[in-house]
């Protein structure tokens, strides 16, 4: 699969088989990330990642996810970034918040896309309890954690979202 096609077969996928996904594969979507450009190369995104069922089941208890099939998927990516580490910048607009938000969600698209040309199936997830997931899983009070990255081999094929036209996104 070329990118282009890789882009074009993409959807959210929100069904997944009862199927482990190997470490190898897991480091290949990691690796994916982790090469993506950002703001001043700060790198400041990190992932917890969620393949055990201890750490699942104590998700679901403490109900973090607001849609029961994120707790369904073999593999969760909690995509997460710290805005503390980027140095003070002469931007007028500088904020290290955007930073945080705008990178972490190019990589995970570069993560997402790597995915999809794998075979596996994904959806960005924003409704979630961000304040619990940090307090379960000890990540720190000043990161973010704009969405979670349920993935798994696909269990349903759904229809492709339209899209706007061309006309419509430019100006
Ligand atoms: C930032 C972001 C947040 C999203 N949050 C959710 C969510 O909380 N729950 C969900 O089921 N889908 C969520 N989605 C998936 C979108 O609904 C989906 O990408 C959109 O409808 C287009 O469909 P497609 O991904 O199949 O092309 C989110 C997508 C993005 C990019």
């Amino acid at each position: 699969m070329n990118v282009k096609e890789t882009i074009e077969s993409r959807k959210s996928i929100r069904k997944y088989k009862d199927k482990q996904i190997s470490e190898e594969i897991i480091t290949e979507l990691l690796d994916a990330a982790r090469k993506a450009p950002s703001a001043k190369n700060v790198q400041s995104h990190k992932y917890f990642v969620v393949k055990d069922k201890e750490t699942r089941d104590k998700l679901r208890k403490y109900e973090v996810f607001r849609q029961d099939y994120v707790y369904d998927a073999p593999l969760i990516i909690i995509c997460c970034a710290d805005p503390t580490q980027y140095p003070e910048s002469v931007d007028v607009d500088a904020n290290p918040n955007n930073y945080a938000h705008i990178d972490l969600s190019i990589a995970t698209s570069f993560l997402v896309l790597r995915a999809t040309e794998l075979g596996l199936g994904s959806v960005f997830v924003a409704w979630i309890y961000r304040d619990k997931i940090k307090k379960i899983l000890n990540i720190p009070e000043h990161y973010i954690i704009p969405f979670v990255i349920p993935i798994g081999y696909p269990a349903e094929e759904p229809k492709q979202k339209s899209r706007k036209d061309l006309g419509e996104i430019v100006f």
